[in-house]
């Protein structure tokens, strides 16, 4: 049998705290570990064997389809933890792009992920939907854009775009000048910006929630999570004032809430990198799913 070594972070979730570290088996540890959003190969899981698991481990197995390993060891670059979205190099909006040039139909239907990150979370969609969606990465991190434009180029996807640019003040313009239906629109894991003196450098602004209200197409959806409640309510507050948009599970029973009305799962059949390592650590993901009013 082949066995793997959990750290006690990663043990304490799965299986109660048995010391530092602890072995299981791998049939078992996949099984409880990685649920329905698994990608992993037992070649992969061979590779981790007696070694510590690390959550960036996760990242990469869970997205190891996208075949990007070779890339990321060339693309690592060293980038800010955080920038001050309210800086004056923040505060220009970005250019509309010539949609014609960035998707091959730009009449799909779009989804757009603000604050996207490395922007694998959007490619791993995008791979799966050709010729259905198109993706929009917004992400204020000009490094992490470039590297996802790289990391685009090699997979040859002509249906996803990542865009350098402050979504809080960029949104609206883009997405108004799109001329396909803005289908779904989410904000995973925000910047938390904890003091409340920061609270305005926050991506979720007023303005910015209207322009997403406005500009989805009805039936369309809205995916908001964060890993720390806080954040989590002050996105939920401003979104569940608007009648046009419900809570997914008022439509379908199938996408049961806990008590609190927290989305019990991820629906979008992948998690994001900071939700896979917010839950390594043991935290609970806050979500909530909306949809547009016909
Ligand atoms: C905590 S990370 C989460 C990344 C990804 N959504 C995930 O769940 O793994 C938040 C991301 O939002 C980006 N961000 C913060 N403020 C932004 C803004 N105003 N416009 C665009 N991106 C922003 C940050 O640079 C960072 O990459």
């Amino acid at each position: 049998m082949n066995w793997c070594v959990v750290s006690m972070r990663m043990s304490k979730q799965m299986f109660g705290s048995f010391g530092s570290v602890m072995l299981v088996p791998f049939s078992c540890f996949r099984s409880l570990s990685f649920s329905s959003n698994s990608h992993f190969t037992s070649s992969h899981l061979q590779q981790q064997q007696h070694q510590h698991l690390r959550s960036s481990d996760l990242v990469s197995f869970e997205y190891s389809d996208l075949n990007l390993s070779y890339n990321l060891d060339q693309g690592h670059v060293r980038i800010r933890q955080h920038v001050n979205p309210l800086s004056a190099s923040f505060s220009v909006p970005a250019q509309v792009p010539d949609w014609n040039m960035v998707f091959a139909d730009p009449t799909l239907p779009l989804m757009v992920d603000i604050g996207c990150g490395s922007g694998r979370f959007l490619m791993w969609l995008a791979k799966r939907n050709p010729k259905v969606s198109n993706y929009l990465g917004l992400e204020i991190r000009q490094k992490l854009v470039k590297r996802a434009e790289l990391w685009v180029k090699d997979m040859t996807l002509d249906n996803i775009h990542f865009l350098f640019a402050n979504a809080t003040i960029s949104f609206k313009q883009l997405v108004e000048s799109y001329p396909g239906p803005l289908r779904l629109v989410s904000i995973l894991c925000p910047d938390p910006h904890f003091k409340k003196r920061h609270h305005k450098r926050r991506v979720l602004q007023k303005p910015l929630v209207g322009a997403i209200v406005d500009n989805l197409i009805p039936g369309g959806q809205l995916f908001v999570q964060s890993d720390v409640l806080e954040v989590a309510l002050d996105m939920r507050i401003q979104f569940d004032e608007f009648d046009a948009l419900k809570h997914i599970d008022t439509l379908n029973p199938a996408m049961p809430c806990d008590d609190e009305g927290w989305l019990l799962r991820n629906p979008m059949g992948i998690r994001t990198e900071r939700e896979i390592h917010a839950e390594f650590e043991g935290a609970k993901i806050y979500r909530r799913l909306y949809q547009k009013q016909m």
